[in-house]
C-alpha cells in the first residue's frame, strides 16, 4: 500500500470541486454545467452564485431553461418557483424543495462544495 494515510482531519474538510473562472456565466443567470456524473445549473441570483440540480422535482423539466429574479428560480414549464436560499417551493405546489450547493468565488474561479447529498443524487 502506498500513499499517506488520511487524517480524520483532512476528511472532515469538505471537497471542492473547481467549476471554472469567476466570469464563467458571463451575462447569463442559469447555466448548465456538468459535474461528475450530476447534470447541475449555475445559478447567479445579484451577486450571489450558487448551484442547484438541473432537473424540476415537480415532473423533471430542464432548469437550466428557467430565470432567476428576486431570489428566485422559475421552472420554464409550470412556473413554480424555489427560493435561492434554500431551495422551498412557490406556494400552492406540493413536491419537494430544490436541492441547491454553497458555489465560492475566489480569484482563481467559482469552487462547488462537494457534499454528501451531491454524491448521493440520482
Ligand atoms: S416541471 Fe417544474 S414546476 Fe412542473
Amino acid at each position: 500500500m502506498c500513499g499517506k494515510p488520511i487524517s480524520v482531519a483532512e476528511a472532515d474538510r469538505p471537497a471542492w470541486i473547481y467549476l471554472g473562472p469567476a466570469d464563467l456565466l458571463g451575462e447569463r443567470d442559469v447555466l448548465p454545467i456538468v459535474v461528475g456524473r450530476q447534470q447541475l445549473i449555475l445559478l447567479r441570483d445579484g451577486g450571489r452564485i450558487s448551484a442547484a440540480e438541473r432537473a424540476c422535482p415537480h415532473e423533471g423539466a430542464d432548469l437550466s431553461l428557467g430565470r432567476c429574479a428576486a431570489g428566485r428560480l422559475f421552472c420554464p414549464r409550470h412556473l413554480a418557483s424555489f427560493d435561492l436560499r434554500d431551495g422551498s417551493v412557490s406556494p400552492g405546489w406540493r413536491f419537494r424543495s430544490l436541492r441547491l450547493f454553497p458555489v465560492v468565488s475566489t480569484p482563481d474561479g467559482l469552487w462547488l462544495e462537494m457534499d454528501e447529498d451531491l454524491l448521493l443524487m440520482k
